[in-house]
C-alpha cells in the first residue's frame, strides 16, 4: 500500500523536474552540485528559512509551490515573477492579490546572500524553495538541478495568456501546457500540487449557482460540498474567502487530491474536469479521467500509468 502511494507522489515530482527541465530549455547547462563549490550550505539555508516560514504559517509551503510553477510557465523558470516595474507579472490577472510568498523569497535570499555573496539565482531558489515545500509537507525529495540565470525581464501579457486558468476547460489546459512543451500526464500529474494550499472564493464561486446559465449549481461537485462553499461564498461577499483546494487534507503533500476527484470534489472547476471531461462531452470518459483513475488505482496496488 504504502510503496504504490509512494510511487505515484514520486509521479507527481518526476513531473515537476521534467517540467523545470523543458520550461527552461538549458537542461545540458543544469547540475546538481552548480553551488558545490561556490555555495556548500545553500541547501541547508534554503531549508531553514522554509522550516521557519511553514512554522510561521504551514500555508506558506503551498505558496512557495505555486510560485515557481508561475515563474516556470512564463519565459521559463527564470526568476522574473519576483521583478517589479511596469511589466511586472506580479499584477497578471492570476497573480494579483493571489501569489504569495515574496517575503519569504526575500528571507531566503538574505541568508544565502550573508553566506554566498552575489552566486546563487533567484531563479535557482525558487526551485530549491517549491523542494523544500513538498518535503515540510509530507511529500517525496527529489534532486533540484540548479545552474539557471534570472531574467531581466518580465512578461506580465504572458503570464496573462499562458498561465492557465480556473474556468478553464479540458482543451485550453492541455493547449497551455502543450506550449510550454508538456504532455497531458504532466497536466495530470502536476494538477496533484492542487493537494496543498487554499483558493479564494472568487476562483470557484461561478459553480455554486447558475452554473454556465443553467440556473443550478455544477452538476460535477458533490452537493454537500455546494452547500458549505454556498455558506463560505455568498453571492454579496467579497469573493476573498479561502478554502481548501484538497478539502480534508489541507497542508498534507499526498495523494488525496485525486481521490476527491473521483468524488466530485476537486474544488476548481479546471480541476474536476481532468475527470469528469468538459460539460459538452461529460457522457465520454476522455483520456484525462482515465489517466485521473490510473493515478488513484496506482495508490491502491493497481496498474500504474504506463
Ligand atoms: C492545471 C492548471 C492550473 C490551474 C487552472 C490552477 C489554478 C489555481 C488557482 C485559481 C488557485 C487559487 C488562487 C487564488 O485563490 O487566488 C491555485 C492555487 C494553487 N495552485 Fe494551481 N493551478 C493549476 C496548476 C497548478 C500546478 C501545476 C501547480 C504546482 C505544481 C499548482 C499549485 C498550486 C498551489 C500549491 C496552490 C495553492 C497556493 C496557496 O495556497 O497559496 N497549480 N491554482
Amino acid at each position: 500500500m504504502e510503496k504504490p502511494k509512494f510511487m505515484s507522489k514520486c509521479l507527481v515530482l518526476v513531473a515537476l523536474l521534467i517540467a523545470c527541465l523543458i520550461i527552461n530549455n538549458v537542461e545540458s547547462q543544469l547540475t546538481t552540485d552548480y553551488y558545490a563549490n561556490t555555495c556548500p550550505n545553500l541547501f541547508w539555508i534554503v531549508r531553514r528559512q522554509m522550516f521557519n516560514a511553514l512554522m510561521n504559517e504551514m500555508r506558506m509551503a503551498a505558496s512557495l509551490l505555486r510560485l515557481h510553477f508561475h515563474d516556470c510557465f512564463v519565459n521559463g523558470c527564470d526568476g522574473s515573477i519576483l521583478l517589479d516595474g511596469s511589466d511586472s507579472e506580479k499584477f497578471a490577472f492570476p497573480n494579483l492579490n493571489s501569489a504569495r510568498g515574496f517575503d519569504v523569497v526575500d528571507s531566503i535570499k538574505t541568508a544565502i546572500e550573508s553566506q554566498c555573496t552575489g552566486v546563487v539565482s533567484c531563479a535557482d531558489i525558487l526551485a530549491i524553495a517549491a523542494r523544500e515545500a513538498v518535503l515540510l509537507s509530507g511529500g517525496p525529495a527529489w534532486q533540484v538541478l540548479l545552474g539557471r540565470r534570472d531574467g531581466l525581464v518580465a512578461n506580465r501579457t504572458g503570464a496573462n495568456l499562458g498561465l492557465p486558468s480556473p474556468l478553464d476547460d479540458v482543451d485550453q489546459i492541455i493547449a497551455k501546457f502543450a506550449a510550454v512543451g508538456l504532455s497531458i500526464t504532466d497536466v495530470v500529474s502536476l494538477s496533484g500540487g492542487h493537494t496543498i494550499g487554499l483558493a479564494r472564493c472568487t476562483v470557484f464561486s461561478s459553480r455554486l449557482s447558475n452554473f454556465s446559465s443553467t440556473g443550478s449549481p455544477d452538476p460535477t461537485l458533490d452537493a454537500s460540498m455546494v452547500t458549505s462553499l454556498q455558506n463560505l461564498c455568498p453571492t454579496s461577499g467579497d469573493g476573498n474567502a479561502t478554502t481548501s483546494l484538497d478539502v480534508n487534507s489541507t497542508y498534507r503533500f499526498d495523494n488525496h487530491y485525486f481521490d476527491n476527484l473521483l468524488n466530485n470534489k476537486g474544488l476548481l472547476f479546471s480541476d474536476q474536469v481532468l475527470f469528469s471531461g468538459n460539460p459538452t462531452r461529460r457522457r465520454r470518459p476522455n483520456r484525462l479521467s482515465r489517466l485521473t483513475v490510473k493515478i488513484v488505482h496506482s495508490s491502491s496496488g493497481a496498474s500504474p500509468i504506463p
